[in-house]
């Protein structure tokens, strides 16, 4: 495809949860598109949603000046708003619509050639609409959860997995001071990754991750074996989606005009309850929640979203959209939208970390 020649003007959207390294992202994709291409920038607000309701504007270069160490994003971000499942007013109630083409229209008649959409696998599967009508995206790949398909590593990650294991090591003083155990609930949706990298990088005792269901048995046992090695506390981690063995993950609540209307919770509360029943010993729970998302992104996130940003304009103008740029085995590279639109990458069982987790004595609670 000879994209090249033709793309003048780009537009550049962040969906889905925010994280840290956003900004980074937008920063690179718009000084590269300025600086090395001269193309007409523009930002979407509020990712699909500002698309959907025309809210954009041009994007200069000094509006992406010094937003690189900032967190969250200068567009705004939505995770309620699915092109193709658009809720619009119908009679007395709503029903759902497929916006895409009205979509389509609003960047045809702003002069805009090609997409950049930033954001995780609810993003992409939008994405993937938008390259069947026609337009040129480039996806780039964010979420703290690290759960995006086809790459290595998202940014965003870095910096939820240093969130996460400096809160752990503030809490194993005093859990040490009262011989607690402290059971503390991390993000990550379906996946493991943040409880497991935080959980070695800390020394948790136990982690608990999706991909290995519990049992409480198992988890009783840990702790009561260092309890009764004089070891007197205990630092568990969980993920929010883990589950018991036959089990299913804790929602803590629907939102029902999102996409993906599930958010889970509760995990640590409820072992709390269970671990004190089962075994006698004080424990208390600490829910990290959105504290994960927040603060300025690590210099690894920094330097991601900056390679990324840059590539994504790079394949962009070089003829080859529809792809999602990624980091792949020590490089950057890309993959077809389409190809990984639709699935999540998550923790496999017997994978090198899980292995050396737990021949440092980290118990999964399995
Ligand atoms: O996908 C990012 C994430 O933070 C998940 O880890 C978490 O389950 C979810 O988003 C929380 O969503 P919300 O911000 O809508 O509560």
């Amino acid at each position: 495809m000879a994209a090249t020649k033709k793309i003048r003007s780009i537009a550049v959207l962040t969906g889905g949860g925010d994280c840290p390294g956003l900004n980074a992202v937008i920063r690179a994709v718009t000084k590269t598109a300025i600086n090395r291409y001269g193309l007409e920038v523009w930002g979407i607000q509020d990712g699909y949603l500002g698309l959907i309701e025309k809210r954009l504007a041009k994007l200069r270069y000094d509006d992406v000046s010094n937003i690189l160490t900032v967190g969250g994003t200068i567009l705004g971000s939505s995770n309620k708003s699915n092109p193709s499942a658009f809720p619009v007013k119908h009679g007395k109630g709503t029903r759902l619509a497929d916006v895409t083409d009205s979509c389509v229209e609003t960047l045809k008649d702003n002069g805009i050639d090609a997409l950049v959409c930033i954001g995780g696998d609810g993003t992409m599967a939008s994405a993937a609409t938008f390259v069947k009508k026609g337009i040129p995206v480039m996806g780039v790949p964010k979420t703290i959860d690290n759960d995006v398909y086809g790459t290595d590593v998202t940014f965003g990650f870095d910096t939820a997995v240093t969130t996460a294991t400096e809160a752990i090591d503030k809490l194993h003083t005093t859990a040490s001071s009262h011989h607690r155990i402290m059971v503390v609930e991390v993000m990550g949706r379906y996946a493991g990754w943040i409880a497991l990298h935080a959980g070695i990088a800390s020394g948790s005792d136990v982690i608990l991750i999706p991909e290995i269901p519990y049992s409480l048995d198992k988890i009783c046992q840990a702790v009561e074996k260092r309890s009764k090695k004089g070891r007197r506390y205990s630092i568990i981690i969980a993920a929010e989606g883990a589950k018991p063995s036959g089990g299913k993950m804790t929602v803590a609540r629907t939102v029902k005009d999102s996409p993906d209307p599930i958010r889970l919770g509760g995990i640590a509360e409820m072992l709390v309850d269970q671990i004190h029943t089962t075994t006698g010993l004080e424990a208390r729970e600490v829910v990290l929640g959105h504290i994960q998302r927040g603060g300025t992104p690590s210099p690894y996130d920094r330097v991601l979203a900056t390679g990324f940003g840059n590539k994504a304009i790079e394949l962009l103008m070089a003829g080859t959209p529809n792809h999602l740029v990624v980091w792949k085995d020590g490089k950057l590279s890309s993959v077809l939208i389409t190809k990984i639109a639709g699935k999540i990458k998550t923790v496999k069982k017997n994978s090198d970390l899980v292995k050396a987790a737990k021949a440092v004595g980290t118990s999964f609670g399995a």
